[in-house]
């Protein structure tokens, strides 16, 4: 039944669509989790083991994160939010202007956030990977330090964005990145 004739037969129906899948919402608290989990076990030689399964299950999610961004649902896929510096730029004008342009999926700043995570991701996992091989020496153990506190600080910018853009846009973004779903734009006037 559509939205019209739901209203007409008075049942109140949240104006809300699908867009973030399961498999986008599964992998990001996975990432979430996985990442906090080896900055807990990073110090310590007795967790030694966790950390690296930990770092593993990180790279296992990026490499699907990456697959699903080619092949999956629309707007899973870098093809429809990952813009050049000019829409950035532009998107960001218009969020201090404070009618900010409205984006069903990530906004074009968003996305210069996830492409870092999940490169850093990758980085920080590879090189993790490399120290555990003992392919290098003290070198590598600053780098893998580095690409890992480099994750951490675009981990802050993206909850700073989250915060900023869910309070401008006038919409819990946590929420639909729980529940998949946000406001029908549609819906909006
Ligand atoms: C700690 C590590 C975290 C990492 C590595 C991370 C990474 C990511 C990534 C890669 C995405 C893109 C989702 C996709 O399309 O695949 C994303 C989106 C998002 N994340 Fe996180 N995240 C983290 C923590 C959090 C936390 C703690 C929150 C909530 C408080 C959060 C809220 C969100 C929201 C709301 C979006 C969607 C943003 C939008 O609407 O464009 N993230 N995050
Ligand atoms: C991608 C997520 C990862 C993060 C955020 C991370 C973070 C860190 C950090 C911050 C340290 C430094 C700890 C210190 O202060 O000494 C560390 C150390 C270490 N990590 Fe990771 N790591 C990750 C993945 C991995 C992976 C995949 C492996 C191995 C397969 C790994 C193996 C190690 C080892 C062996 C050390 C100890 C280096 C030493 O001897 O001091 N890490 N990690």
């Amino acid at each position: 039944m559509s939205a019209l004739l739901h209203e007409q037969a008075g049942v109140v129906e949240p104006r809300t669509v699908k867009v973030w899948d399961i498999a986008i919402r599964a992998f990001h608290w996975s990432i979430a989790l996985c990442f906090a989990g080896a900055w807990l076990t990073a110090e310590s030689e007795r967790y030694r083991d966790i950390h690296v399964l930990l770092g593993y299950t990180v790279l296992g999610l990026v490499a699907f994160r990456l697959l699903w961004g080619v092949v999956g649902t629309r707007h899973a896929r870098f093809a429809n939010f990952v813009r050049g510096p000019a829409a950035v730029a532009h998107y960001l004008r218009t969020l201090l202007s404070g009618r900010p342009e409205r984006h069903l999926g990530h906004n074009p700043a968003g996305a210069v956030a996830i492409v870092a995570m999940l490169s850093l991701a990758a980085l920080a996992g590879l090189s993790g990977w490399a120290l555990y091989e003992d392919l290098g020496g003290e070198w590598l153990e600053e780098t893998h330090e580095f690409l890992a506190g480099a994750m951490l600080a675009a981990v802050g910018v993206h909850l700073a964005g989250v915060a900023v853009a869910s309070w401008l846009h006038r919409e819990n973004l946590v929420r639909a990145m729980l529940t998949g779903r946000k406001d029908d734009p549609r819906a909006t006037p």
